[in-house]
């Protein structure tokens, strides 16, 4: 069978973001059966009609990947109990056609949702608004489980990199159900 491939969007575009090391420990639950890749989407410019057609390299760069994955896993950071504007950038760039005969690339896809925090939250409210979001923009959404990590310090080594300790088993479920939701999508 066919190697899936996912790709991890990634809500925070800071070095040592949580968020992207939950993304990195998925990796590692996912193992070697899934082709899993962070899709790096930091030079891509903010949504402006003017430069949309063409558009630029780097928006064709992500469109390419998102359009050859059979998956989207999103680890988003709770901003003012939404999703930071870097990611609504990028969904906004991604919603739009490619042109006059070609759709946009997330219609359709396998999504599934996660984020930490350092607060008690664990992202649930920013969840709810890119699950409208991407509802809207027709992505497959896989609504159960998500997965919302609160007390991030909580779960930290003494290096001060996540482990994940209590978190570890919903982690790990919510990677099995992805990959299980996801395959099912493929044979529909
Ligand atoms: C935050 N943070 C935050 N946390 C939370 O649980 N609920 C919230 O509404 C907010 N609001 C918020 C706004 C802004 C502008 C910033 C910069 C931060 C704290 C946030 O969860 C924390 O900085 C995380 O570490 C960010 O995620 P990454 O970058 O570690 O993935």
């Amino acid at each position: 069978m066919k190697k899936l491939k996912i790709i991890a969007i990634i809500g925070s575009l800071r070095k040592d973001s949580y968020n992207r090391q939950l993304a990195l420990l998925a990796k590692d639950v996912l193992g070697e059966n899934v082709d899993f890749e962070l899709l790096n989407y930091e030079d891509i410019p903010f949504m402006n009609q003017d430069i949309e057609f063409p558009a630029p390299d780097s928006v064709r760069r992500v469109r390419d990947a998102v359009k050859a994955a059979d998956g989207i896993w999103f680890f988003t950071p709770e901003y003012n109990h939404y999703f930071p504007g870097v990611l609504k950038n990028l969904l906004d760039w991604l919603s739009r056609p490619i042109s006059k005969s070609e759709p946009q690339v997330l219609a359709g896809k396998p999504a599934a949702v996660s984020g930490i925090t350092p607060g008690m939250s664990g992202t649930a409210i920013a969840q709810d608004h890119l699950i409208s979001l991407i509802s809207f923009l027709n992505m497959n959404v896989m609504n159960a489980p998500r997965l919302t990590v609160p007390n991030a310090m909580q779960q930290l080594d003494e290096e001060g990199r996540l482990v994940l300790k209590e978190s570890a088993p919903y982690l790990k479920d919510q990677a099995e159900s992805f990959v299980a939701f996801v395959q099912k999508h493929q044979h529909v």
